[in-house]
Order: structure tokens, then sequence, then C-alpha cells
């Protein structure tokens, strides 16, 4: 029916490449098959137990209802008071958006900061659904290609070259999805004082913040007060499900951030504000480091098993639970080789295609979110896998 029809933007959405991987593990799983996931961008770990029985306490006492579209006062000074402690910089609690999820912070700050029409710069590869928010305000991508030999950041005295009078604006993620990559102190205030001068703004999406094992744990926030930095209780905190992030604004925003939260969120979930009360307790701060390490350990056991196989890392990948690999060595099309390694020895990663275009058919991306025997078994499945296409080729 002729009515029947979608905005146009939709078409301008990429669908996830790496479903097609996960729907056909799913399928060999229901066949009874051992398929090890690599290819999840989530923790394998729960949220530490102080923080869900604080949620199941704040459902019992009925604290269910919206909160302040910016979010609880007592979260936003917990923040506040976390990067004090932590990163010894200073930031008025009312700075801090408490969103649904970093990608509510991702969407908020489309509406926010970029006209339709504009575009914003982003390293190739990136996250894939910052492209995405920005096709819902009319505006695009501009994706900069990057080396692996440089750690995969965009080259910074060649920022003007990118720069048109459409661009409003650069994006980069420290740690990095999904080359896990960590960004210095110095790149980003060089990078401030380039976008600065050329008249935009800079956001640093910090989501994987606090899961680095070599490199500086830092935040954007100590560069200057006009960064816009997202972060999540995503991945530290390992609360995926539960829906939480925050966006934190220089001064002159907060008013239109705070009629934007209220017109596209109302708030962010209670229960979860309640619970994230917790997570800056000492103890779950603990817990938190503890599994940092147990992420660092699994990290040098995947890092050695794909050096065994003749693989190059060459990303440092410094931090957040993932490797960037190049695999056109042993693969024509990464994209390919995923489904035919899954169907073959029941691995399952992430093609490259999903995260860019440039040498997007040579990467796969593995994160490390299952325990190290898994992984020492994956990198055995590789092995007899590239071996057995060696002996039939
Ligand atoms: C770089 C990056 N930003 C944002 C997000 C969105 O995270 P969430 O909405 O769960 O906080 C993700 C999720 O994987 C991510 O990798």
């Amino acid at each position: 029916m002729e009515n029947k029809k979608l905005a146009s933007r939709v078409g301008k959405v990429a669908p996830f490449q790496v479903m097609a991987v996960l729907e056909r593990a799913k399928a060999l799983q229901a066949q009874g098959e051992d398929v090890i996931h690599l290819e999840v961008g989530e923790p394998d770990f729960v949220a530490p137990a102080t923080i869900a029985k604080a949620g199941v306490e704040a459902t019992e006492q009925g604290k269910t209802g919206y909160t302040s579209a910016t979010g609880l006062p007592e979260l936003k000074q917990k923040i506040s008071q976390h990067y004090a402690k932590r990163y010894q910089v200073e930031v008025d609690p009312a700075r801090i958006i408490v969103t649904p999820g970093a990608s509510g912070a991702l969407l908020l700050m489309s509406s926010l900061m970029v006209e339709s029409g504009d575009n914003v710069l982003m390293p190739d590869p990136c996250y894939p659904c910052n492209r995405h928010f920005l096709v819902q305000v009319g505006a695009e991508a501009k994706l900069i290609e990057t080396q692996a030999t440089n750690g995969f950041e965009i080259e910074l005295s060649s920022l003007d070259q990118h720069w048109d009078n459409a661009t409003s604006g650069m994006w980069l993620a420290s740690p990095s999805n999904p080359t896990g990559a960590v960004l210095s102190q110095e790149y980003i205030a060089e990078a401030w004082q380039k976008v600065q001068h050329l008249g935009g703004h800079l956001l640093v999406d910090e989501i994987y913040q606090g899961l680095v094992y070599d490199g500086e744990d830092f935040t954007a926030l100590s560069v200057s007060d006009e960064v816009f930095v997202i972060n999540s209780f995503s991945k530290y905190f390992a609360m995926t499900g539960w829906r939480l992030g925050w966006l934190v604004v220089p001064e002159w925003a907060i008013e239109g951030a705070t009629k934007l939260a209220q017109n596209l969120f109302i708030s962010a979930p209670s229960i979860s504000q309640y619970a994230a009360l917790k997570a800056f307790d000492d103890e779950v701060l603990l817990e938190c480091e503890a599994r940092r390490q147990t992420l660092a350990k699994r990290r040098d056991v995947l890092l050695a098993g794909i050096q065994s196989l003749g693989l190059p890392v060459v990303a440092p990948a410094q931090g957040a639970f993932y490797l960037y690999v190049d695999v056109s060595s042993v693969a024509d099309d990464a994209m390919q080789w995923c489904l035919d390694l899954l169907e073959e020895q029941k691995v399952a990663l992430t093609p490259g295609a999903d995260f860019g275009v440039k040498d997007a058919d040579k990467y796969v991306r593995f994160a490390y979110t299952c325990d190290e025997a898994r992984l020492t078994e994956a990198v055995a499945r590789i092995q007899n896998f590239i071996r057995n296409r060696q002996d039939a080729g």
C-alpha cells in the first residue's frame, strides 16, 4: 500500500552485520553446538551484588516514578565526587545529565549540538551507532581514515583538510570500540585546541573509562570544561541492561540539554539510578578493579594467542575489552571468514564492516568477554580453521 512507507532516514541506517553471525550462532546452539562467543560487546559479568540489591530495594520501596529530567541530584553528586576522587577534576553536578545509557547521551548530544545538514568528524573505524544517531537529526558522519600503525588515531595535523563549512565538531572515543586503543591526554588537548580554533565542538565518549590496561586512565574533562563527555554504567559497572549513562556538558549548554532531556526521555530509569548510587562505594569499586585485572589477563592470553596464529596485532589495544585484528593474510573477506569460522569451528567474531569503511573487509573484532580457558579454546579452534583452509587451498 502506498502509505506504508518508512521515513527516508531509515534507509540510511545500516543494520549490524554481526546480526547474521549472531543469528547463525543461536541456530547452531539450538542444535546443541558449543559456540564460543567473542562477538558480544558486553561484559560477561553482571552488576555487582551491592548495586543489584539497591535496585531491588528501590523497587520494593516504590521508588519507581520519574526522577528529575537530568537525573537524581544525589547521583549527579556521586558522579561529580567520582571525577574529583579518581581523576582530580572538579565537575559541577549541574553539568551532568543522566541519560538512558550512553545511547541516550549520544542521541541527546546529536540534538543538542548538530544542525541538520551538518557533518561530524570521527575516526574510521568507530562505534557504528554514532553515525546513525546523526542521521536522526538530518546530519552525517564524516569518517576519517586512520592507520593501525598509528593506533587508529585521526592525524590531527590534517584536521583542517577534513573540516568544511558544514562540519559541526569531532567525536572521539577512548578507550575505543572496536580497537581498544586509548588516546593520550596530550592528544585530547591538541584535538581540543584544533577543534576550538576551527569553531566546533569536541565530544569524547568515555564509556570504557576505567577499563585501561596500559596507557593513561584520565578524563577529557581534565583538558577543558568545554569538552563534552559521555559515559555509562554499562561497561565498567557491568550494567548494560539497566540502561544508565550520562553526558557532561559545558555550563552554557545545561539549560538546552535539560529541555531536550525532558522532552526526549522525561527521565532515565529511576530504579537504575537508585541502584547506581551504590556504584561508587569503595567495596564496589574494588570489585570492579578486580574485574579489570581479570580482563587484563584475558587480554594478554588473547594477544599471545593471536600472535601465535601469525596474525598481526598492530593496534596496542590498551583498553575496553576488544582486539581489532587484521585477518587479510588468511581471509579474502572478513565477513565471509567470520561466517565460515562460525560454521566450521563454532567461534563467533564481529566483522570489521560493522565499524567502518576503510579496510573493513580485512578486520575482525574479538571481544574478550569470556574466561581464559574459553579464549584459549577459541584460539585453538581458529588455528584448526586456518590450517584446514591452508591444507585445502
Ligand atoms: C563506544 C560506545 N559508545 C556507546 C555505547 C552505548 O552504550 P550504552 O547505551 O549501553 O551505555 C557503546 C556500546 O557498546 C559503545 O561501545
